[in-house]
């Protein structure tokens, strides 16, 4: 019997080191923050398993005012995703706050590609937190476009001394080895 309890200490303790050893190895140590913006489910996701992944908290970023089917409806030019993307001043309020941004050094920020680029709220995100120091990374899931012109318009609301890394786009369901391939290539 304590053969079997030793053997399983050990199993348990090996298993352990090598979580430990994963996220040291993708990681590089750093402390990581998956924020993510989703209205219809696919990059939460996709944040669900990079946080799993590089052993990340998860943050959504939550609309003041929700987006109704109507607001997201890009085939009516009056609706509120077309208005506000076609605003590049636009920045949609923010419901609550990520209170304790200061103990990541990395900070994913998912976002769906609307009109080829972020959507706007996520300009209101950057600006919202000082990222002087910290590693911003951001990632998208999208119908079929690549990032576009996401890094131009979302690189600007960060301070000089924040460290940018390219969006990159992602299928909802994309695997962990994946994502964690991607994210070695970052050198963190
Ligand atoms: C207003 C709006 C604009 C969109 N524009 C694009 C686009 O330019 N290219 C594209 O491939 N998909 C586009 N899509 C599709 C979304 O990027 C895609 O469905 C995404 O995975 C949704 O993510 P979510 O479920 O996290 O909200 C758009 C969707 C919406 C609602």
């Amino acid at each position: 019997m304590k053969k079997i309890l030793l053997a399983l200490c050990l199993l348990t303790i090996s298993v352990a080191a090598t979580c430990q050893t994963k996220t040291e190895n993708v990681m590089n140590n750093k402390k990581a923050l998956v924020a993510y913006f989703s209205c219809t489910g696919n990059t939460r996701q996709l944040a669900k398993t990079l946080a799993e992944t590089v052993n990340g908290d998860l943050y959504e970023i939550t609309p003041e005012q929700p987006y109704t089917e109507a607001d997201l409806n890009w085939q009516d030019k009056t609706s509120r995703s077309t208005i506000e993307m076609n605003n590049k001043a636009s920045r949609p309020a923010i419901k609550g706050k990520c209170e304790n941004m200061k103990n990541y050094d990395v900070v994913f920020v998912g976002f769906p590609i609307w009109w080829y680029q972020a959507p706007t709220i996520i300009n209101t995100f950057l600006e919202s937190y000082d990222f002087s120091g910290k590693i911003v990374v951001p990632f998208c899931t999208s119908g079929s476009s690549a990032p576009g012109n996401t890094d131009k318009y979302l690189h600007p609301s960060c301070s000089k001394e924040t460290s940018w890394r390219p969006a990159k786009r992602f299928e909802p369901n994309a695997k962990a080895s994946a994502l964690e391939s991607w994210v070695k290539g970052l050198k963190l």
